[in-house]
């Protein structure tokens, strides 16, 4: 939870649903408007936790199992909150972070097979009470994102670790997020990622505006309004 005047933002989806051009361009909103943003990721996000990242995304502990993945996305989580979201939060700083707990429950919970409440135990010892004000979650049809992150990514490396696996596992991801978002509807807003990016981008502006309350616009801000 977000101490002081911070506000932690968490984006969630699948590939190819836009999640990096509109962290960005609501870190641009929010800076025009007066805020201090922080725009991290998961899994990475502090030197401890990008260490693990690479271990994460190169499949180089695939073969020691899901298990020991979900344990490891934990613990580059546990080391992100500690060393970097929650200072950042308890400085009033709004933290925008792309991927946090609801992916390992995706991922390594739904899709990685593992029992709900091994996953949940995880979660509760990485963020240590540091639980998002928001998550955004952008939605799209797995045949739809897979196709926009192939054009893409045609001319960089090969997918990571998560990346390559079948249709029917990203769109299991797919109705397991939207499954959080039923389940958690005060924390979560599935955003259909199929409209453009301007669409997209004022609808996740009226929501984090709303979160924010009166202190949305810092930067033009009247004393009277101010009080
Ligand atoms: P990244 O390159 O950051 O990509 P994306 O644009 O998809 O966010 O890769 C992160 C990968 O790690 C992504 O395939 C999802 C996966 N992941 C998990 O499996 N569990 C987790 O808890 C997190 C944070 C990510």
């Amino acid at each position: 939870m977000a101490d002081a005047n911070g506000l932690f933002v968490s984006f969630e989806g699948g590939e190819g649903a836009g999640k990096s051009t509109q962290i960005r361009r609501l870190a641009e909103r929010l800076r025009a408007r007066g805020h201090d943003v922080l725009v991290t990721r998961e899994p990475g996000g502090s030197p401890g936790a990008e260490a693990v990242r690479h271990v994460l995304l190169s499949g180089a502990a695939e073969v020691f199992g899901t298990r020991m993945e979900a344990i490891l996305f934990a613990a580059a989580r546990n080391d992100h909150v500690e060393e970097v979201i929650r200072p950042a939060l308890a400085r009033g700083i709004i933290v925008l972070c792309d991927r946090f707990m609801d992916s390992s429950r995706v991922y390594q919970g739904v899709t990685g097979n593992l029992e709900p409440d091994y996953i949940e135990a995880l979660q509760r010892v990485a963020v240590n009470g540091v639980i998002p004000d928001c998550t955004l979650i952008l939605d799209i049809p797995a045949e739809v994102g897979l196709e926009r992150a192939r054009k893409r990514a045609s001319a960089v490396a090969v997918p990571d670790r998560f990346e390559k696996e079948e249709m029917q596992t990203h769109e299991k991801r797919r109705e397991a997020f939207l499954d959080i978002a039923a389940r958690e509807p005060g924390r979560c807003h599935v955003i259909d990622a199929q409209r453009s990016e301007d669409e997209i981008a004022g609808e996740i502006a009226g929501i984090v505006d709303q979160r924010l309350g009166p202190s949305a616009n810092i930067a033009t801000e009247t004393p009277e309004a101010a009080q």
